[in-house]
């Protein structure tokens, strides 16, 4: 009777604590095993990140962080549009002209961060920072409109800001020449 009553007490422990090794198994393996993007926060290293990381010193924002890593996922859509952007864009690797950089540097889009959210008189309104990207997505990368807080969005206008940061540009600055 007692060694029964032990068994089914083991049995019971046993049967309660595999599920919770089966979840802590699917973490650890997420984490650190499979290699799926979807299951990693860090960023994929693009070709070009680490010299653009040490010339427009991201680093001062701190190594690792959600700042650095947004800047590092909008140097990828910048940089490399139609492979992190591909939702948004019908640009493949095919075409010459596939990324936001093959018609603006880092430095353009720097200066427009600072000068967006002004009256557009072509346009007749104001328009922000974030609209003038939708309408690159759309009209000059050939697809799709990102909704306002996408990353593709969001990530973008991050970079944007760490550039105009390195350049120490002021709201306003027009660039030289201008
Ligand atoms: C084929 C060329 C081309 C591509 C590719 C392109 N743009 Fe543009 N972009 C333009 C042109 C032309 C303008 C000016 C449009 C206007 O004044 O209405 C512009 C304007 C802008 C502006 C407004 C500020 C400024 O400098 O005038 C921003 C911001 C911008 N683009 C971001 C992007 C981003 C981000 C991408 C990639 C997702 C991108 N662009 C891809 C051609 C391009």
């Amino acid at each position: 009777m007692e060694g029964a009553r032990r068994r089914a007490l083991w049995a019971g422990i046993g049967s309660s604590l595999f599920p919770a090794a089966t979840i802590i198994a699917f973490v650890i393996w997420a984490h650190y095993g499979s290699g799926i993007p979807a299951f990693r926060s860090q960023v994929s290293s693009a070709p070009g990140w680490t010299e653009f990381r040490a010339d427009y010193r991201v680093d001062s924002f701190g190594a690792d962080g959600y700042f650095t890593r947004a800047v590092q996922n909008g140097f990828n859509l910048f940089f490399h549009t139609s492979k992190y952007g591909q939702r948004f864009t019908r640009k493949t690797s095919a075409d010459d002209v596939r990324s936001c950089s093959g018609c603006h540097t880092a430095e353009a889009l720097a200066y427009g961060f600072v000068r967006s959210d002004r009256h557009d008189p072509a346009l007749g309104r104001r328009i922000s920072f974030e609209e003038r990207v939708m309408r690159c997505y759309a009209g000059p990368m050939d697809g799709f409109v990102p909704t306002f807080y996408d990353p593709a969005i969001r990530d973008l206008r991050i970079f944007a800001r760490a550039v105009a940061h390195h350049l120490q540009l002021s709201e306003g600055a027009l660039a030289k020449g201008n």
